[in-house]
């Protein structure tokens, strides 16, 4: 069995996140996970918050508390929602731990050894109020490319260009409002990407065919615009700090890296983490160091992320000259709209995942986002659609299905499944067509196909209900117990495989499925496409119980409360 490294992009500290960052890179990342477990792989999910830049520190005033105090309740706060989503992270741990401190001082001091960084003295904008020098966000101003006059220093959110902040016109500060701001002199770490372009460029030449065309495209745009040398350290209170003994003279100042540096590196940071607090995870480095050959790793990402993963954190490590594991795969996802607009935290349009949770239990969501993802292209949520699917896919097709045949037989034969008839056509014909959608739903969760994954789930579990529809057995009965029987028995074997084979997208349901049957030893491994076309695990006898209805049916006057709540398609 292989050893899959997965790894989701690091959500940012500030604030919790809506159901576009869910699905283009945590969701998808877990049921991969599942998946690769059920079916026996050495798995490890690692994810954290990511928690330095001007964002943090910005949020943290906004709410009057220190820092490193707002991020350790706000990374509580964002572990608590994915604890509610079910997200299975072997480790969710902080950027701003001592672990990714040490190992981002280290891959920095190799750097600096290798010859891959430089001090420059850069003028940046200073604020004699704020007394201090203001990075990225810290400046706001009008953008000398469209006029927008609410642009921040590190990008303009209207026209989408990445700016400096001594690029905008009318600056002022973010902290103070202050206009009274110089550009002073001062010098930063820079990182010497320029360097690295041919070694890079190979890197991404041996793997490009392997990555979705969304994540090589990208890759090779920016490696055709070419690798600039960029700054690596940044003047803030809050982050990594430069380490003392390599540059004693901005340590002094008091310089932090930049977060894009450090971010990526908390990927093998929260690694450590998970093996400093357990004793039994000790060989952590097993997972990246001389791992190449040993160890599959993909990363999940939305396609902005797409850049830092596909060429500049692989600068990095090939900087550093030590035999750090690379990505192998890179997933990364479009854009989820909400009603075709982006979802905007100011304007509170869309739905944030505590909100979600607050609405309906985690199953509802996840099955939709992902049989919705947004892989080829964008894909729009919109409340009537997410209804519609719950209602058809979820209540109907699954869920009644479980409930109409263990309450049936439960009624007719009683608390056990019933024993009685030889399997005929009919389940010969069913056990070919599971086995062959079941090969199908493997093969598109092997290539990491979400949507059609999803796709193929639905087939089985429809496939249970064209052949109830056939068997009929509510009317089996009144001629033919013993086929009533073998109908009753032969869907409730397709309800424990459907279990089984949900799991890594409807977890809790899942587990509730499986646990109708008091089956001993039973485990949630993945069945075989033998095991599949036989639908005999279950065997007449197994005690079983009906479980509360899995899924509730949502109604017009929901919808048009959700509506009502999270705003329309006006907005
Ligand atoms: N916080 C970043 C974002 O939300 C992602 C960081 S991914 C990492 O866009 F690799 F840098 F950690
Ligand atoms: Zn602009």
């Amino acid at each position: 069995m292989a050893r899959h490294l997965i790894t989701s992009a690091l959500p940012y500290i500030n604030g919790i996140k809506h159901l576009g960052n869910m699905v283009g890179s945590m969701l998808p990342a877990d049921v991969y996970s599942r998946y690769l477990r059920q079916r026996g792989h050495d798995v490890l999910y690692i994810c954290a918050t990511d928690e330095h830049g001007t964002p943090a520190e910005l949020a943290a005033k906004e709410q009057g508390l220190p820092v490193a105090d707002f991020c350790a309740r706000a990374h509580d706060a964002q572990k608590a929602v994915y604890d509610g989503f079910a997200l299975a992270f072997d480790y969710f741990g902080r950027s701003s731990s001592p672990e990714n401190v040490e190992i981002t001082q280290h891959f920095a001091r190799k750097l600096n050894e290798n010859g891959f960084i430089e001090e420059r003295a850069i003028r940046q904008v200073y604020s004699p109020a704020d007394g201090r020098f203001l990075p990225d966000r810290y400046v706001e101003g009008t953008c000398p490319h469209c006029g927008y006059d609410k642009a921040r220093g590190d990008q303009c959110e209207n026209c989408t260009r990445v700016l400096d902040p001594t690029d905008l016109i009318d600056p002022r500060s973010a902290i103070s409002g202050s206009t009274e701001l110089e550009v002073r002199e001062t010098k930063h770490l820079f990182l010497l990407q320029s360097k690295l372009q041919h070694e890079v460029e190979a890197w991404v030449a041996r793997h490009e065919d392997d990555w979705p065309q969304l994540a090589s495209s990208i890759a090779r745009k920016w490696l055709n615009e070419g690798l600039h040398d960029r700054a690596i350290t940044r003047d803030l209170d809050w982050g990594v700090p430069v380490p003392a003994d390599t540059w004693p003279e901005l340590a002094a100042e008091g310089k932090v890296f930049y977060v894009w540096f450090d971010a990526p590196i908390e990927y093998i940071g929260a690694t450590k983490e998970w093996a400093d607090q357990d004793p039994e995870n000790r060989d952590w480095k097993a997972w990246w160091y001389e791992a190449d050959d040993t160890v599959r790793y993909t990363e999940f990402m939305a396609k902005d992320n797409v850049p830092f993963h596909t060429v500049m954190f692989p600068a990095t490590e090939l900087g550093v000259r030590e035999p750090w594991k690379k990505v192998d795969y890179v997933k990364a996802f479009n854009w989820l709209t909400y009603y075709g607009g982006k979802f905007s935290t100011s304007q509170k349009r869309g739905v944030f995942t505590d909100q979600a949770l607050d609405i309906l239990p985690a199953d509802y969501w996840r099955y939709f986002l992902i049989a919705n993802a947004p892989e080829s292209d964008d894909s729009s949520f919109t409340w009537e659609h997410f209804t519609a699917t719950v209602n058809k896919d979820l209540a109907d097709t699954l869920g009644n299905f479980v409930n109409r045949v263990l309450s049936f037989s439960k009624k007719r034969f009683g608390e056990e499944v019933p024993a009685g008839g030889e399997p005929g056509a009919a389940e010969a014909r069913l056990g070919e067509e599971i086995a062959r959608l079941l090969a199908e739903y493997e093969e598109q969760m092997e290539a990491l196909q979400f949507r059609k994954a999803a796709a193929a789930l639905r087939a089985l579990w429809s496939a249970g209900n064209s052949y109830l529809e056939e068997k009929a057995p509510w009317l089996e009965i009144k001629t033919d117990k013993e086929g009533a029987a073998l109908t009753l028995r032969t869907a409730m074997n397709l309800i424990h495989l459907y279990a089984v084979v949900s799991e890594p997208l409807i977890p809790a349901t899942s587990a509730a499925m499986r646990g109708a049957f008091a089956l001993p030893d039973d485990t949630a491994t993945w069945v075989g496409a033998e095991e599949a076309r036989a639908l005999a695990a279950v065997p007449a006898g197994t005690p079983f119980t009906v479980p509360p209805v899995l899924f509730a049916k949502l109604t017009d006057d929901d919808l048009a409360a959700y509506k009502e709540r999270f705003g329309g398609e006006e907005g």
